[in-house]
């Protein structure tokens, strides 16, 4: 039977999926690019190489597709790619969607029961020990060829990473060259348990630790201080029953606390404190920081109840879009005291997002600014040429000043809407925090084009925008990588 989206009301106009992979080698380029950018930026997304078996999926369960910008010299060179997980190879031989909902294989195909491995690669890029990795939190990175983008598979750290899951929010400290990770549901779909990992800058593991969240709740992100990792559980909840009954993986149980549990650096299982307070969804977080005063202070983009309409409230509560809106905060722990709680304020009201970034030279140092894609509803937006999509536009990226509480923008234009953004370091830097650039895929509902902006980090002030030819697919995250970093070949 033929590929028919037809019936899917989601895959029209700008997000109807594109299916295909391309190369476009020195692509047009209004403005000029720096001379001092040498890398490439990776980026990973979704889109369904077959409709999906559920209209009511989720969009985390897209095909993983993803996409290289190679900036040398002032040009710039593209191609993507699908991903070639297991599951996209059988698909693919059997020209039909075979997997049912996202981290729920109940209502897989009998053709594929015996693939364990069901991920679809689709949410986050690592570059490390040399190496590149396609990224999702329920299975192991998938490594990908940095310059070819061809897929070799799954990577277990040379056996010593243990856990089936690994999250798609590893945090690389440069001053000490560790990659710290972790994965959730670490005995299972369901499980409680967490193991953390710290690897050494050639891929080596040199230790684990284990211990259980409070419930069972997606663990995306954490933050890193110099002395220590806050790991946020909150309401998006599974459950054994729930997976058994054939359920969406995820559910919001808006009756939950939150909890922050904090662990030092160099501590072991014993040593994690919980934190408790309100129900809350910590999305991303930006970075931490240790006071002297024994304050360990947090921003993070945080939203008061459920973020994503797609994962339904366990109790069949209606979705609430006001307390979905994701906002910059900042968390206040006191560690010298006997307290549970914790202190949140509100930042940058005016700058609602959710996908945080720093300058990821500073990880786990102190830092000053904050980097994220953001709606300004005050911006002018086109509809005559952009059409009904004014409420779904991220039209400013924010310099994020976390110290002077000042906010710096840059607007990308009337019909557009930025991706996440990302720091490229420039080449000469001599490590100043914030001294480079910003990069960040765009998509132009007026051209029905993608774009790829270059912007000042200091002043945002546009550099260059490359222009494609054509869409690009769903962005969930991107990574900078330096021609240091991967050993990336002349564009040819
Ligand atoms: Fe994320």
């Amino acid at each position: 039977m033929a590929v028919d989206f037809s019936s899917d009301p989601t895959a029209r106009g700008f997000f109807a999926p594109n299916r295909f992979e391309a190369d476009v080698f020195d692509c047009e380029v209004s403005g000029k690019i720096p001379t001092d950018i040498d890398g490439a930026f990776y980026r990973v997304g979704g889109e369904w190489m077959y409709p999906p078996m559920f209209k009511d999926d989720s969009v985390f369960n897209t095909d993983g597709h993803v996409a290289m910008f190679r900036i040398k010299d002032g040009n710039c060179d593209f191609k993507n790619r699908f991903v070639r997980t297991p599951r996209y190879q059988a698909e693919r031989k059997a020209r039909k969607q075979l997997f049912g909902y996202y981290r729920q294989p109940a209502a897989d195909d009998p053709s594929v029961r015996h693939i364990k491995d069901r991920t679809v690669a689709n949410t986050n890029m690592l570059a490390h020990g040399g190496k590149l990795f396609a990224l999702k939190e329920d299975t192991l990175p998938y490594e990908m060829d940095p310059n070819t983008l061809e897929t070799k598979g799954p990577y277990d750290f040379k056996g010593k990473y243990k856990s089936p899951t690994f999250t798609a929010h590893p945090k690389m400290d440069e001053r000490t060259g560790e990659l710290i990770t972790w994965g959730y549901e670490a005995t299972g779909p369901a499980s409680n348990d967490i193991f953390f990992y710290w690897i050494d800058a050639r891929g080596n593991v040199k230790r684990e630790v284990r211990f259980k969240a409070p419930y069972v709740s997606m663990i995306h992100d954490i933050a890193l201080s110099p002395k220590h990792i806050i790991i946020p559980i909150y309401g998006m909840v599974t459950s054994k029953e729930r997976l058994a009954e054939g359920k969406i993986h995820w559910g919001w149980d808006t009756r939950l606390p939150t909890y922050y549990g904090v662990l030092p650096r160099d501590g072991e299982a014993k040593d994690v404190r919980w934190f408790k307070g309100p129900e809350r969804a910590i999305v991303h977080t930006f970075n931490a920081v240790d006071h002297p005063d024994g304050r360990l202070v947090m921003e993070a983009a945080i939203s008061d109840s459920n973020p994503f309409p797609f994962f339904p409230d366990v109790e069949g509560k209606p979705f609430d879009g006001p307390k979905a809106r994701t906002t910059a905060r900042r968390i206040t722990f006191d560690l010298n005291s006997k307290d549970d709680g914790f202190k949140e304020e509100l930042l940058f009201q005016e700058a609602p997002g959710a996908l945080c970034r720093i300058d990821d030279r500073y990880i786990g140092q102190d830092y000053r600014y904050g980097f994220m894609s953001y709606s300004d509803a005050g911006r002018p937006f086109d509809e005559k040429r952009g059409g009904n999509l004014r409420g779904r536009v991220s039209n400013c990226i924010g310099q994020f000043d976390f110290k002077a509480n000042k906010l710096k923008s840059y607007f990308v234009g009337d019909t557009h809407s930025l991706n996440e953004c990302c720091f490229v370091p420039r080449n000469a830097s001599n490590g100043e925090e914030g001294d480079g650039y910003l990069v960040a895929v765009v998509s132009d509902y007026g051209d029905m084009r993608s774009e790829f902006v270059i912007v000042d980090a200091k002043s945002m002030e546009e550099a260059a925008r490359v222009k494609l030819p054509f869409r690009v697919s769903m962005q969930v995250h991107g990574i900078w990588a330096s021609s240091k970093q991967l050993p990336l070949v002349e564009p040819v």
